[in-house]
């Protein structure tokens, strides 16, 4: 089975995860000096956010040059090393590209916008029009994706912010540089790629109006029906459907077997669409709704469920509890660590592949941030909107909140920066960093790291098939993982009292959290507790 479908991935911001200059912001020297640590984790795949040159204006999803390494995250010397280092170790690298669009400081659109006859303008996506914009396309922020330019008198358009003009596509020369950008990286070694926004790279050729809708409010997992607009003109069109089988193809020559993860957002018939009807598109797309679970044991098996069904082997399902741009899931959970180590045990033996983002393993906190402070560009859009509000609505908008400084230790800054931190670091109890997490056997950190070991350690939970078990507890959440070898059957119990239930076959707890505990042939499970079984009979049987 191909090693992208078994890996584990870990995503590091980079302005919050190591500082080593002491000017606030974390850079590459950090987070090598943090490499060891991330490997005794257990981590097989490390996804950076992006660290290009760019203004910052997006924290580097708006990139000015692809192929050079922005001075505050230190030199291509450093970025090579810490490719070799990850290689070292025996983990993979993933970097993210964005490929929707550029920063408007990017040289490409600084010419393209210089004149209507400059050898760049089809970079980008011209429109004629005066006062009236081309046509209603909303962009994913809620507002015109045109943007007028005075000095040609026309429109270019943007899918997110204003800053961050639209590439066009349909220009063969597009492809043909974006392509360079993309074999410069992987003629480094790169292992993959994160595709950002990659819903939206194509637009409607005629540039029809998008149909009315009456879904306001978009949600992580579905970016297609949002401020009163069904996007149909403007995300997900079968040209960007085909052009993940382009990329993947492109790819796909180079030795270390490199993979695609698409953050694409819609219905599964779409996300299916990315990763192709043959699984030859996107190899792997994120899967968001486990952003916004329910803790209920019912939630979680119709999930399991539901990715057996509609993405059965070939496709490989994700789980995802958060990343930089939305609410941390231990805040979601009102901090309860125990509910924490029952989803994360959930997300690492499904069949799948888990996405931790850095902090994850410690329960590491929201910020609290007003959206009027913010620097994040979306907070700054909607400054007069209070937290309270915004919370209420359940609409994220400051994601400074979930991009806090890594806690290290107890030390100045939570051993982040020596300097003054970029965003203000959380609150240091004891508790709560990794090195007093490392020394505590119960801590969420150690369980994480049981849990990404054990991945590496046992091909069922990599490669076997699964299957939800009825139980009579209606609390209880029960799979089973099964390949040639071996037989696992994982128990968690959501509800908050003690379970008892009977499992008849021989075998032995393979892993118990939360005071779990096996009693002859009686599981005892506590409110909040896990364990995994491991069935022996097969064992004995050859192969
Ligand atoms: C993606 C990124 C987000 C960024 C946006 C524009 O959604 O995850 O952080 O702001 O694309 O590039």
């Amino acid at each position: 089975m191909e090693w992208w479908k078994q890996t584990s991935i870990y995503q590091i911001y980079p302005w919050s995860f190591q500082d080593s200059n002491g000017d606030g912001i974390g850079d590459l020297k950090g987070i090598l000096r943090r490499l060891d640590e991330i490997h005794d984790l257990g981590v097989e795949t490390i996804w950076f956010s992006p660290f290009y040159k760019s203004p910052g204006e997006d924290f580097g999803y708006d990139i000015s040059d692809y192929t050079s390494i922005d001075p505050r995250f230190g030199t291509m010397e450093d970025c090579d090393r810490l490719i070799k280092e990850i290689h070292k170790r025996k983990m993979r690298v993933v970097l993210d590209m964005v490929m929707n669009h550029t920063s408007d400081k990017h040289p490409w659109f600084l010419d393209s916008k210089s004149s209507t006859n400059s050898p760049k303008r089809d970079f980008y996506i011209w429109r004629k029009g005066t006062k009236k914009t081309p046509n209603n396309w909303i962009s994913m922020v809620g507002k015109s994706g045109w943007n007028y330019d005075p000095n040609t008198q026309e429109y270019y358009y943007s899918n997110f912010l204003s800053f961050q003009p639209d590439l066009n596509y349909r220009n063969p020369k597009v492809k043909q540089a974006m392509f360079g950008v993309l074999d410069f990286w992987l003629k480094k070694g790169v292992d993959g790629f994160r595709l950002d926004i990659f819903n939206s790279i194509y637009k409607d050729e005629n540039f029809r109006d998008n149909p009315f809708s009456l879904r306001f409010f978009p949600t992580p997992d579905n970016h297609d029906e949002a401020f009163f607009q069904k996007k149909q003109f403007n995300l997900n069109l079968p040209e960007s459907f085909s052009f993940a089988k382009e990329v993947r193809k492109h790819i796909s020559k180079y030795k270390q077997k490199p993979f695609l993860i698409g953050e694409v957002s819609g219905s599964d018939k779409v996300l299916k669409s990315f990763l192709g009807e043959k699984a030859d598109g996107l190899n792997l797309v994120f899967q968001f709704e486990l952003i916004h679970f329910k803790y209920k044991a019912k939630f979680f098996k119709n999930l399991l469920e539901k990715n057996e069904s509609i993405f059965p082997n070939p496709y490989t399902p994700t789980y995802v509890l958060g990343n930089h741009d939305q609410r941390r899931y231990i805040d979601r959970l009102g901090g309860d660590i125990r509910k924490a180590k029952l989803l994360v045990c959930f997300q690492f033996m499904a069949r799948g592949v888990p996405i931790v983002y850095y902090g994850e393993e410690i329960g590491l906190k929201e910020g609290r941030i007003s959206n009027f402070s913010g620097k994040d560009p979306i907070a700054k859009m909607n400054r007069f909107v209070p937290l309270f509000l915004s919370n209420l609505l359940g609409i994220y908008i400051n994601r400074d909140n979930c991009r806090l400084p890594m806690l290290w230790d107890d030390s100045n800054n939570g051993g982040f920066t020596d300097g003054n931190p970029w965003l203000p670091v959380g609150t240091i109890v004891k508790e709560n960093t990794v090195k007093s997490q490392k020394n505590d056997p119960n801590s969420l950190w150690n369980h994480y790291q049981t849990l990404f070991h054990l991945r590496k350690k046992y091909d069922v939970i990599r490669e076997g098939s699964l299957e939800t078990i009825p139980t009579d507890h209606e609390d209880v959440l029960c799979f089973k993982r099964t390949n040639q070898k071996h037989t696992i059957i994982v128990y968690l119990n959501f509800g908050d009292k003690e379970e008892s239930l009977f499992q008849k076959e021989k075998g032995k707890p393979m892993y118990a959290f939360g005071g779990a505990a096996v009693d002859g042939e009686i599981f005892r499970l506590p409110a909040h507790s896990g364990l995994i079984f491991e069935i022996l009979e097969k064992k004995s049987s050859k192969k």
